[in-house]
């Protein structure tokens, strides 16, 4: 490799250019890990929004409209059946993410971000036909010595993913299935599964970090007739809540963080300094005295959430990623790693005139202001919800223990971000068989969380262990040095993303359903996912012997 990145065993935490960096170029090295090097964060050139300065709550929060299918089309894996038809189409547009502040550059899907959200009932298919309708430049810094990301691609690469969907691998988003502008691509989503928040973004080779971050995301949502029985809030009741942060430049640019070599502009974490709830800063919602279904996804590229109500009451969680839990679970606060979600109830019955703030830490960011004498519940409020019955650890096929690392490469890379030792392009090692069950032992052994995601299945968390980092670099064993942690009950219900604690082992286990093909996992820091934090797994046919098709 030719190209250097300048390396620093240490950090600094600091304000620069008005911004804090707190975190960034800062990694612990874990006791007996490897030692790392990260690089720094340049500067901005450009000065950047203060948010403290912008005025609170003068701006309607947005609803993405639903998206309205064009017509109803033939397909060849549903014969004889006319589904819906969408066509998602990304293009760049300008908007004002606060009253006070230039319109923003942005890409999004139907020309908005979020996009329009998309609707499903379960068991009932539907196509989208994503559009690739954007400028042949990206407004991003590209690091082109990223694996995927090389010079001579396309500069601007999409491929969208539904995150949380059993989609049929090449309707996936595979990484690798980008597409440039003037291209398309149809997906079909059979919709087989459990009413959820799920959420669509890119997931492009190499730049899947930019794409988000310019705007690349939308809530899909999936229903089904128990969930409606249940009388849960519905309709203007029922809304999704997309957060994510950035940074912004006085002019209205978003502006990415970059390194302090200009050959290698990747930095490890891109955290923002202002939060947007559903594509504004700061906005305000009207809302009845009643109650309200909202469906939190972070889709920050880097940042946990830990978000509560200034009133002091506690949120009503009713679903985390993959659905709905067993039964309604009061929280004083709901933290969410990047790519989780949680559906909550917030009831404002008896709050007429007032005013409610969401926060995030010590921050208000949204503000709902409840109406004087408004429409109240006639609905009865449910004590439990749906089943979920535990996957017995004893039905697995399987265990495979798989790291989490951080390390230096020798070619150059500062610090590659490697899922069970191996890089992106490495031959898969991870074939689970089709409807089989297996257990998935995440070894986290840098200082780090990672919020790890399996596409296809949706996953139990079984428990966290701590674990003896010294004996596992000396001798690859796994040595417990305390009792397993069952998970919290909101981590007891369906998941697809699951936080891997430092110096914790984190076991979750999962039912392979799906079609069989080629899919991915990954940490979904985006950082991390684009610099080889990924890996692709393949889901063999029930049929075939799984032993003949694993690497030895
Ligand atoms: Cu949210 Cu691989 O995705
Ligand atoms: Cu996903
Ligand atoms: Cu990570």
């Amino acid at each position: 490799m030719t190209f250097t990145r300048r390396r620093f065993l240490q950090g600094a935490a600091g304000v620069v250019g008005g911004y804090v960096v707190a975190g960034a170029g800062l990694r612990a090295t874990p006791l007996g890990g490897m030692p790392m090097t990260m690089p720094q964060l340049a500067a901005p050139k450009v000065p950047l929004v203060n948010p403290v300065t912008l005025a609170r709550f003068v701006d309607a929060l947005p609803i993405p409209p639903v998206a309205r299918p064009l017509e109803h089309r033939a397909h060849a894996a549903y014969p004889g059946r006319l589904l819906p038809f969408y066509r998602m189409e990304m293009r760049a547009f300008s908007a004002r993410l606060h009253r006070d502040l230039p319109p923003t550059p942005q890409w999004g899907y139907g020309g908005s971000s979020p996009g329009p959200t998309l609707e499903a009932m379960r068991n009932q298919p539907l196509l989208v036909e994503w559009v690739n309708a954007l400028p042949q430049r990206h407004f991003l810094p590209i690091d082109h010595n990223i694996h995927g990301a090389e010079r001579g691609k396309p500069e601007v690469r999409t491929v969208a993913h539904v995150h949380g969907a059993r989609a049929p691998a090449a309707s996936d988003g595979y990484p690798e299935d980008w597409f440039a502008p003037g291209h398309s691509a149809v997906y079909h989503y059979p919709n087989g599964q459990d009413a959820a928040t799920l959420w669509y973004h890119d997931h492009a080779m190499g730049i899947t970090r930019l794409n988000i971050y310019a705007g690349l995301i939308g809530a899909y949502l999936v229903r089904d007739p128990e969930e409606q029985a249940l009388g849960l809030p519905a309709g203007e009741c029922d809304l999704p809540l997309i957060l994510c942060d950035r940074l912004i430049a006085k002019d209205g640019q978003l502006y990415y963080p970059l390194s302090d070599d200009p050959a290698a502009p990747w930095v490890s974490e891109c955290n923002g300094n202002a939060i947007l709830c559903n594509g504004k800063l700061y906005p305000f919602m009207q809302v009845e005295p009643r109650r309200y279904r909202l469906r939190l996804v972070n889709a920050a590229n880097a940042r946990f959430y830990d978000l509560s109500l200034s009133s002091g009451q506690p949120f009503q969680q009713i679903a985390s990623d993959q659905g709905l839990l067993a039964a309604p679970l009061p929280r004083q606060r709901v933290e969410l790693y990047p790519a989780e979600r949680a559906d909550v109830v917030v009831d404002f019955a008896g709050m007429d005139g007032k005013t409610v703030q969401l926060r995030q830490q010590s921050e208000a960011i949204l503000e709902f202001r409840v109406r004087d004498r408004g429409r109240r519940d006639t609905s009865a409020w449910p004590a439990s919800l749906r089943a979920v019955p535990r996957i017995d650890p004893a039905s697995a096929v399987r265990d495979r223990v798989l790291t989490l690392g951080e390390q230096d490469d020798a070619g150059g890379n500062p610090m590659m971000m490697m899922l069970g030792g191996k890089h992106w392009s490495a031959p898969v090692t991870e074939s689970p068989v089709q409807d089989s069950v297996e257990i998935w032992s995440l070894v986290n052994l840098t200082g780090d969380v990672h919020p790890v995601h399996l596409h296809l299945v949706r996953f139990q968390v079984i428990e966290r262990r701590p674990f003896d980092l010294f004996a596992w670099n000396a001798s690859k064993t796994l040595k417990y040095t305390g009792p397993a942690q069952p998970p919290p009950p909101h981590e007891a219900g369906w998941k697809d993303t699951v936080r891997a604690d430092p110096g914790m082992v984190t076991r979750i286990i999962a039912r392979f359903e799906g079609e069989p093909g080629r899919y991915v996992w990954h940490c979904h820091l985006l950082e991390h996912e684009d610099n080889e934090m990924m890996r692709p797994y393949q889901l063999l046919p029930a049929s075939q012997n799984a032993k003949a098709q694993e690497p030895a």
